[in-house]
């Protein structure tokens, strides 16, 4: 059995772990700094296999030690944005947490691929490989296929097609300046903007961008968990069962769509090395605008990491 360790066993990683003891691909590993609950959310999770009929063993720690051999590790470790923080606290923040899980993990799992949740996603990813001093492949970020689901769902609510048939990618930085590409996107081969008046996709586009910002001001105490961790199921599952999946994610740039040294939201194809390979649209005019200006973004937060940790 494949092993996934999941550092972090909060509402995001714990969740993850449940979609991923469902699909029965690997042994898990939960981790947190809290005494005692992954332990418990691990010993509950193992008491529910049997009722679902799946042979997973999930085991909750403290102690990275015990992800020893992890084919995955999966980093949602971090601490929100609370209000009053600023931009630079939180990287600041997160980036010691997240360069702490990467250090200690590679202790124990030396060949291990990372997937990255925590935010700002992008810097997260970039920090992971630089301390890591990973190749490129991997490591890859978690956004595009939530940002990308979100549209799918708010699509299929509004045609009433079955979200199977509903393609939908969003490429770029995981912020307000996420690109929806409505071009790309199709029911069944059809067109979105053939399916959809233009005010209706203008609608889903713009619901899409402030898609966390809608989860945050219901929840009011959390951001959104089931759907970022389903996405982690999937990535994860791409990877183990090395099929070549191509899904939205960050990725390391290295002269893709004009960009370098950075993480970006890319059309990624998963296998089992990780990155196998950045697929590249041929983009109009109005959209490489719309991905620099998201590309600006991204690079404005790595600059900040830089400042913050010799990385
Ligand atoms: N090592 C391990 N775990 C840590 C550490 C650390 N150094 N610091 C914090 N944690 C744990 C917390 O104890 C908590 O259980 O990370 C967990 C984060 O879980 P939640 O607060 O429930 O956050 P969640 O909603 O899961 O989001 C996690 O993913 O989507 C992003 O923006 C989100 O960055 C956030 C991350």
């Amino acid at each position: 059995m494949s092993k996934i360790s999941i550092i972090g066993a909060g509402m995001t990683g714990s969740t993850s772990a449940a979609w991923l003891a469902e699909r029965e691909i690997a042994d898990l590993v939960l981790v947190d700094v809290v005494e005692g609950m992954p332990q418990g959310k691990a010993l509950d999770l193992l008491e529910a296999m049997p009722v679902l009929g799946k042979d997973v063993v999930v085991v909750g720690s403290n102690d990275y030690a015990t992800t020893k051999g992890s084919d995955i590790v999966v980093i949602t470790a971090g601490i929100p944005r609370k209000p009053g923080m600023s931009r630079e606290d939180l990287l600041t923040t997160n980036a010691e947490i997240v360069g702490t899980a990467t250090r200690e993990s590679l202790k124990y799992s030396p060949e291990a691929i990372f997937v990255v949740l925590t935010n700002p996603l992008d810097t997260m990813a970039y920090l992971t490989m630089k301390v890591g001093k990973l190749p490129p492949q991997r490591v890859v970020g978690q956004a595009g296929v939530l940002d990308s689901a979100r549209m799918r769902a708010f699509v299929a609510l509004e045609t009433g097609v079955s979200v199977e048939n509903i393609h939908c990618y969003v490429m770029g930085g995981h912020g307000d300046e996420m690109v929806p590409l409505t071009r790309a996107s199709n029911i069944a081969g059809i067109p979105l903007d053939e399916y959809l008046s233009a005010d209706k996709l203008a609608a889903i586009v713009e619901r899409t961008r402030k898609g966390g910002g809608e989860i945050v001001s219901l929840l009011k105490t959390g951001s959104a968990y089931y759907a970022p961790a389903a996405a982690i199921a999937q990535m994860t599952e791409a990877i183990l069962k090395n099929k070549h999946l191509i899904v939205p994610a960050a990725a390391y740039m290295q002269g893709e769509y004009g960009l370098t040294d950075m993480f970006f939201g890319v059309p990624v194809q998963l296998g089992r090395t990780g990155v196998e390979k950045i697929h590249e649209y041929k983009l109009t005019n109005d959209e490489k605008a719309a991905l620099q200006k998201s590309a600006a973004f991204v690079k404005e937060s790595i600059n900040i990491l830089h400042n913050l940790v010799k990385i």
